[in-house]
């Protein structure tokens, strides 16, 4: 693309600004412009434009929520979810899917989050226990499982770079997919285009529901064809508790035929920051925690129990062809009014010090509606889910090595102050240990 096409581009679109300081840029700064010029998707902008346009109507009406079934799996169903799960995992029609496209701002890493040291003993990055644990179902299933792991331009090379280094941690390279999600431009309150620099577009990723449509774009949904795969487990990246691929979770996903999943904690206090899942107006929702009201936060039950008492940790089963239709529809948009660094009328760099422009991104919650069959599975805190949110405090390393431990230590008895760490690919369970025995490596 040479600069009159930019801008007849632009103009079109009437976002002919983002070329205003052509004149001052360098030879580089004007390829890298024209190149990110190319890459917009203008029907996109379109979208968001409208989005923003409507940001101050009123939200649609919705229904009453009401709390939904929630499985409590165990006895006969449990047995039948496993040997449904176990049947998929060994027909080879299960993939996995990691979200790690985040900037992870709140953990303030320098680096993508699955690089973070969370091994108590051997410092391993997060990505090693994901994919430890894909590995041990691949051998135990005697399958392979691909392995789907969306990044962002942002930390994409960064990600690939850790899998190469740890030698893709025991996986097959082939049977591991890195693809990017989208990234859209931010815009003024009036829908133009923002430059943070003279030459260049302030981007920022899509979000986790960016994932159907980067499937879609980046060839994954032909890669899982061609594989055979018809389920597709899903979560991410700061959890390295998560049960991956669980073959209970994908059994009873399978039984009820549903298209979409999910598996929910109770939650450890009425307001404790998870999505619920509710039921209104015939279909399932996600209401977010920052849409609980203090009436839903606290309602009780008879017995005690709080009404909305499961949360959502986005662990997910989705089948394929939901997820494939889903992808072909626009997703809702959530904006974010944020502070963004902008250009002045001479072309000074200029630091927002209120918010001035906004970000959009997409959940992947939101196609929870059109979902013809959804299955609510409850599982138990303590041993599936302990994220690495914030750098000190509640969901941080610290809590979330000694979670890790604690785990452990039920199947493999230490001391309280001895450090325990165990390869998934040796055991993910009690019984793993059982029937490898113990296998202990001091260092001389
Ligand atoms: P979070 O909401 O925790 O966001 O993402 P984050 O970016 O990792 O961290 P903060 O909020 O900046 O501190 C939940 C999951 O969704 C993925 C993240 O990588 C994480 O696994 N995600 C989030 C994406 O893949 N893309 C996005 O655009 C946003």
């Amino acid at each position: 693309m040479n600069y009159d096409q930019a801008l007849a581009l632009l103009k079109k679109n009437g976002q002919e600004q983002v070329l205003r300081y052509w004149k001052k840029l360098s030879a580089a700064e004007r390829k890298g412009l024209l190149a990110q010029i190319e890459t917009l998707d203008f029907k996109a902008i379109k979208y968001c434009q409208s989005v923003l346009a409507s940001r101050n109507e009123p939200p649609a009406k919705k229904g009453k929520p009401t709390a939904p079934k929630v499985h409590e799996l165990k006895g006969k169903l449990l047995k039948e979810a496993v040997a449904a799960g176990e049947k998929e995992l060994s027909a080879g029609r299960v993939g996995v899917i990691l979200v790690a496209g985040g900037q992870g701002s709140r953990l303030g890493f320098d680096g993508p989050k699955g690089a973070y040291p969370i091994g108590p003993i051997t410092n391993a990055p997060l990505f090693y226990f994901h994919a430890r644990k894909v590995l041990a179902m691949s051998v135990k299933y005697g399958h392979s499982i691909p392995f789907y792991i969306m990044t962002s331009e942002a930390n994409n090379a960064a990600t690939e770079q850790c899998f190469e280094e740890h030698g893709y941690f025991g996986l097959n390279p082939q049977d591991v997919v890195f693809f990017t999600q989208g990234m859209w431009p931010g815009m003024t309150d009036d829908g133009k285009i923002i430059l943070d620099r003279p030459g260049h577009i302030f981007m920022s990723p899509d979000g986790h529901g960016g994932l159907l449509w980067a499937l879609k774009a980046r060839g994954c949904f032909a890669d899982m064809k061609k594989r055979g795969v018809k389920t597709l487990f899903f979560f991410q990246v700061d959890n390295p508790l998560v049960e991956v691929a669980d073959p209970a979770f994908i059994g009873i996903h399978t039984l009820e035929k549903s298209e979409y999943s999910l598996k929910l904690t109770a939650k450890r206090d009425p307001h404790e920051g998870l999505g619920m899942v509710v039921k209104r107006d015939g279909h399932f929702d996600m209401i977010e925690y920052t849409e609980m009201t203090e009436e839903m936060n606290t309602r009780r039950t008879k017995t005690g129990d709080l009404y909305f008492k499961f949360g959502s940790p986005a662990i997910h089963v989705f089948d394929r062809a939901f997820m494939e239709r889903e992808a072909a529809k626009n997703m809702p948009l959530h904006l974010a009014h944020k502070k963004i660094q902008t250009v002045d009328e001479k072309g000074n760099i200029v630091k927002a010090s209120e918010p001035n422009g906004w970000k959009f991104e997409k959940f992947i919650f939101d196609c929870l509606p059109d979902a013809k069959g959804v299955s609510c599975m409850a599982f138990d805190r303590a041993e599936e889910f302990s994220p690495v949110k914030n750098a000190e405090g509640k969901d941080s390393p610290a809590t979330c090595k000694a979670d890790l431990q604690a785990k452990w230590s039920k199947w493999f008895p230490v001391p309280p102050a001895l450090p325990l760490e165990i390869d998934p690919a040796y055991a993910i369970n009690a019984a793993d240990i059982a029937t490898n025995g113990i296998l202990l490596q001091a260092e001389d």
